[in-house]
């Protein structure tokens, strides 16, 4: 079965979310005509990478013909760029422009790129190459230097909602039956990191757990704790409550959810009370607004700042220490007491 974000992919630039500034210069580049020939497309994995490399490629030849993607992960060696080399100097039978788009090209080999140079140097004028990739600094500097580069950004959390949105209306307008889900989409654009394709997956996650959907629901289906209970957990790790702290970790040891995930998504709980304390803001975390006054109850004490500045450092350093460990439910055990216990 084809997955929701495929089937979601834009065609058009007017259904892309965020990226403003890229969609705004790749129009420009198409309404006057003047089109680079070299381009890095890099950014965070799931913000429209590929999608505007294939509505550009589109525009441009008037959708007539396909670009030529090559995945760099599996095709990263020299002879593979030597064919490709050899293929942009010949001109594309169905359209104009013979655009090539390289995905993952920071997994080209040094010998790869050098291999490239030339071509990138003088490209043949109907020859379009877009590298894609998440890790813009692996590409020799000589290569990025003959390119025109363009940035990805994070895509805001209301926007994702509102993507998330529209496809539950869509599937529903497609007889899927899916009810009550604002709160689940509300909750998923905050925790997807801006990441688009990382939210759709988790919508289709949840959505598979039940059509009939709840925010308890959706915590069970992606694995993660409620904010009650990461409430519950850090005032009782103020109170000194070891007791109830090690209940909440055997509780969620044996609904099977992932514990290292657990510490991560924790973490990023107690940077956010951080931040609140610091800014005062509850916009500026990624918790929802309603929850300020609980918020502001797990920091009704003196000197909140110092306690949470500490717990995110044992918590990053815990974080570390469980990385490579197959039974990290005792660490996280032991270094949980110790949080009680301000060691
Ligand atoms: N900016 C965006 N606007 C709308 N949908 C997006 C956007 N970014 C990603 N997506 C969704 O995520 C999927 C993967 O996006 P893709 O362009 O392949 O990401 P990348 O190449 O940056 O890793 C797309 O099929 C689409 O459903
Ligand atoms: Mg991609």
């Amino acid at each position: 079965m084809e997955s929701l974000y495929t089937k979601y992919r834009p065609n058009k630039f007017e259904e892309v979310i965020g990226q403003e500034s890229v969609v705004r210069i790749l129009k420009q580049q198409l309404e006057t005509n003047s089109i680079f020939n070299c381009m890095i497309f890099s950014g965070v994995s799931g913000t429209g990478k590929t999608t505007l490399a294939r509505i550009f490629a589109n525009e441009l030849n008037e959708h007539l013909g396909l670009p030529i993607e090559i995945d760099a992960a599996s095709n990263n060696g020299v002879d593979n760029v030597k064919q490709i080399v050899a293929s942009a100097s010949e001109r594309s039978i169905h359209s104009n422009y013979k655009v090539y788009i390289i995905d993952e090209a920071h997994m080209l080999s040094t010998q790869a790129w050098n291999a490239f140079l030339k071509t990138i140097e003088e490209p043949p004028k109907y020859t379009i190459f877009i590298f894609c990739t998440t890790d813009p600094h692996k590409i020799p500097e000589t290569i990025q230097n003959r390119c025109m580069r363009f940035n990805f950004t994070r895509v805001p959390s209301q926007l994702i909602e509102a993507k998330l949105d529209y496809i539950c209306k869509a599937e529903c307008a497609n007889g899927i039956n899916i009810n009550n889900w604002r709160e689940s989409i509300n909750y998923i654009s905050r925790i997807c990191d801006g990441e688009v394709r990382k939210a759709i997956s988790m919508l289709e996650t949840c959505i598979s757990y039940d059509k009939n959907m709840s925010m308890e629901k959706t915590l069970i289906a992606l694995g993660n704790l409620s904010y009650d209970s990461y409430f519950n957990l850090i005032n009782s790790i103020i109170d000194g409550n070891i007791n109830q702290v090690q209940l909440i970790i055997e509780k969620l040891y044996n609904s099977g959810a992932n514990l290292k995930k657990f510490v991560d998504l924790f973490t990023e709980f107690c940077l956010d009370i951080l931040k609140y304390i610091l800014s005062g803001d509850i916009q500026v975390t990624k918790l929802p607004a309603h929850l300020e006054e609980n918020v502001k109850q797990a920091i009704g004490f003196n000197n909140p700042d110092k306690y949470y500045l500490y717990f995110v450092d044992k918590l990053l350093e815990l974080k570390n220490m469980i990385k490579v460990d197959n039974n990290e439910k005792v660490t996280i055990e032991i270094v949980f007491a110790q949080m009680c216990r301000f060691i």
